[in-house]
């Protein structure tokens, strides 16, 4: 990784070199931590931020989740976004505000612990790599159940979860895949180890409901309603396997992966016809985030303000 001139550390600007933790940190041993990931993206007036009330939103309620008192206000943590941002000087960049339980006490009382928040910010392209973006994802079906909102609060942002995540990844990596795709514990698809999926069927799109122990994603979201604002026939059900195997066309949506086609499943082809219907989306998901579809500039927060 290339790094930045700063992150932000309970407040203050600090140097990159210099932003670090104890090796106690009791976060590092529990997994007791909630993270955003969000996207600055270059806009032609600038750089701007996506979405960013929506992550600062889902940021505070994993806190809450977990109980953890932040000390730091959503405008404060808005605005420490965008000055780490300013100062980083980059025209884009992913950003990763983190609250976790610092050094203190070690044990399964994370109360006994202050909270501590950064907020970190690097150059990073799409998570699957272009070239995946562009031809399409191969994914398999996860042999890893995907947690369980009994066991963990899947719409907490929590490091935990993504332990069953990188399970997830790993396994499909070595199998020669490049992502996996995880059923919940009643056999429905969930989701990605990082990204929620969408299927389309006879010109029909459909995502998994939230029931079905997924992450809501902000990018989801804004799925959902550019293929309304496209008058793409659209509903939140829950699939099996097979169908995903059966499907017309598939995606991954996610702030870190964008909107990625998925062109096959263990070994079954999709998108026979091509993916007309993702690219649609697609197109106007690139020119909504880099500000060129002027009906959505609400979603961006320029930089420089
Ligand atoms: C498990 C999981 N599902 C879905 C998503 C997609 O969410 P978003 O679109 O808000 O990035 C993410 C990424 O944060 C994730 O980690």
């Amino acid at each position: 990784m290339k790094s930045l001139s700063k992150i932000w550390m309970d407040g203050k600007l600090v140097d990159w070199d210099e932003a670090k933790v104890h090796i106690l940190t009791h976060a590092l041993h529990y997994g007791y931590a909630v993270f955003e990931g969000i996207r600055c993206f270059p806009t032609t007036e600038g750089p701007a931020v996506f979405r960013l009330k929506e992550h600062i939103e889902r940021f505070l309620n994993s806190a809450k989740i977990y109980r953890m008192d932040l000390r730091f206000s959503a405008k404060e943590l808005t605005q420490a976004c965008l000055e780490l941002v300013r100062k980083n000087g980059v025209k884009s960049c992913y950003i990763r505000p983190i609250a976790y339980t610092g050094y203190g006490e070690m044990g399964l009382n994370p109360l006994k612990n202050k909270i501590a928040v950064a907020i970190a910010s690097w150059e990073w392209g799409p998570y699957l790599g272009q070239k995946a973006l562009d031809g399409g994802v191969r994914a398999t079906i996860s042999s890893w159940v995907r947690i369980d909102s009994r066991a963990l609060p899947i719409q907490a942002k929590c490091a935990a979860n993504y332990a069953n995540s990188a399970l997830a990844k790993m396994e499909a990596l070595a199998a020669g895949y490049d992502e996996a795709i995880m059923l919940n514990s009643h056999g429905m698809v969930a989701e990605g180890p990082g990204e929620n999926i969408f299927r389309v069927k006879d010109d029909i799109l459909s995502t998994p409901p939230a029931s079905s122990g997924i992450l809501r994603g902000i990018t989801r979201d804004t799925v959902i309603q550019v293929a309304q604002d496209l008058k793409i026939k659209f509903y939140r059900n829950d699939s099996t396997k097979e169908e995903l195997y059966t499907s017309d066309e598939l995606f991954f949506s996610g702030t870190a992966v964008g909107i990625a086609k998925i062109r096959e499943v263990d070994g079954r082809k999709v998108g026979y016809n091509g993916f007309p219907i993702t690219d649609k989306i697609r197109k106007l998901y690139d020119s909504i985030v880099h500000g060129k579809a002027k009906r959505y500039s609400k979603w961006l927060t320029p930089v420089s303000r």
